[in-house]
């Protein structure tokens, strides 16, 4: 069964860039994020993984690792590391997973459809994996995922802002608006009363009964 929000993100061990990981000890207390791409030395995927190398102070500063995932081996993802460098003009430092045996890609229901057609009609290009993200918690539940298929790549300035977003919100009584950016105000649960939100929250902008803004927790 597809993976929800708020299941537990399943353990693993893989071999990686980085040597064996056990996936949830990896984490530790962190926020995770595990991402997967197609192919190594493909085109989308590299400009991706640039643009991942180029966001690594601002994960860390997040209290994030962030791990990629493909159905490549250690020893391509050590020879594509050198392009995406090269691409991307910053150290590739995060780890990526050998998943050439498919197990990461199956658990995290990162294969497209066409790799559960019959077997005689599948080609190695039906077992790549797509463009999934998947945010998960130092509770190890998974907070939010995002599916994009092979030609489309990610915008990486959105997962961070959902990855903000997700912090801003995680087991306390807030949301966010549409087109939230960090800084702005956010929106209080509707399980606090107007009282008990202001003695939380501070000065409310009530917009209609439903829908009460407050300045967003330092
Ligand atoms: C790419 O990264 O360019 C790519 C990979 C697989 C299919 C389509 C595009």
């Amino acid at each position: 069964m597809a993976l929800r929000i708020n299941d537990i993100a399943p353990d693993f061990t893989a071999q990686s860039t980085a040597g064996e990981i056990r996936f949830h000890q990896w984490l530790g207390d962190s926020y995770g994020i595990i991402f997967s791409h197609p192919r190594d030395f493909t085109p989308v995927c590299t400009t991706e993984f640039g643009a991942v190398a180029q966001l690594a102070g601002e994960f860390a500063r997040r209290g994030t690792k962030v791990i990629g995932v493909s159905v490549d081996s250690v020893q391509d993802h050590q020879k594509w590391k050198r392009d995406i460098e090269a691409f991307g003009g910053a150290p590739a430092d995060f780890p990526i997973i050998d998943d050439t045996s498919l197990t990461v890609a199956k658990l995290y229901d990162m294969l497209p459809a066409e790799y559960y057609l019959p077997s005689e009609g599948r080609t190695p290009a039906h077992s790549a994996t797509v463009r999934t993200v998947y945010i998960i918690g130092p509770d190890k539940k998974v907070k939010l995922m995002m599916t994009y298929p092979m030609s489309v790549g990610r915008n990486f300035a959105e997962i961070l802002r959902a990855l903000d977003a997700v912090r801003m919100t995680d087991g306390v009584p807030l949301a966010t608006p549409a087109n939230w950016q960090p800084g702005q105000d956010v929106i209080v649960g509707l399980a606090l009363t107007d009282d008990q939100a202001r003695e939380k929250y501070g000065t409310l902008d009530i917009k209609l009964p439903y829908l009460r803004f407050a300045k967003a927790p330092a």
